[in-house]
């Protein structure tokens, strides 16, 4: 796939990095406590199954699938469940685990949707976070990296459903785009 990058955003390495002291953060905070995180479907499997076995305290995983409505590639904010939870979240703490928070909106739509199923609390952990966010309010507690507004792939993030396996964070070199078209 490498002839397929433009430009590599986020190393393997540096993703490596990040989950250890991200899962560290998260095994201090949650220490004692009955964690469920919470996997949003497709683009949370990488960060889910790297995190998990980051943290120290055996977790509940479970998965929701989520799906924004309206055309094209942007996020309308009106998200309809196509996999629900199959965890009773009451009194749960919940870690909802995300690829990356670009408009902010389906996270909006979710941890609304979460939190009125009566939980002990609800977070956010993120890969990676998009500048559109900060124009949401969402309290996202841990981001591995905060990157411009481009558009990536890799670790869990498709172009037209590929590239999710790369194990980096980059952008697509023109032809791959063109290609397309
Ligand atoms: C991505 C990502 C988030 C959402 C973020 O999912 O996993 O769920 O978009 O976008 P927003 O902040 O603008 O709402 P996507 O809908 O691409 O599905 P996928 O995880 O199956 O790739």
């Amino acid at each position: 796939m490498g002839q397929d990058l433009e430009k590599v955003l986020v190393t393997e390495e540096q993703i490596t990095t990040r989950l250890q002291e991200m899962g560290a953060q998260i095994d201090a905070d949650y220490a004692g406590r009955d964690l469920l995180i919470v996997g949003v479907l497709k683009g949370a499997v990488m960060v889910m199954a790297d995190l998990a076995r980051a943290l120290h305290s055996p977790v509940a995983m479970d998965w929701m699938a989520v799906s924004s409505y309206g055309a094209g590639t942007t996020s309308s904010g009106v998200v309809r469940i196509l996999k629900d939870l199959e965890t009773d979240i009451k009194d749960r703490d919940v870690l909802i685990v995300e690829d990356v928070i670009d408009s902010g909106l389906t996270l909006s739509w979710l941890v609304g949707n979460l939190k009125s199923r009566g939980p002990a609390s609800v977070e956010i952990c993120t890969m990676v976070r998009k500048p559109l966010a900060f124009d949401v309010d969402l309290d996202v507690r841990y981001v591995g990296f905060d990157l411009p507004n481009e558009f990536i792939v890799g670790y869990g993030l498709d172009y037209a459903e590929r590239y999710r396996n790369l194990p980096l964070i980059g952008t697509l070199a023109p032809h791959v785009y063109e290609d397309d078209a």
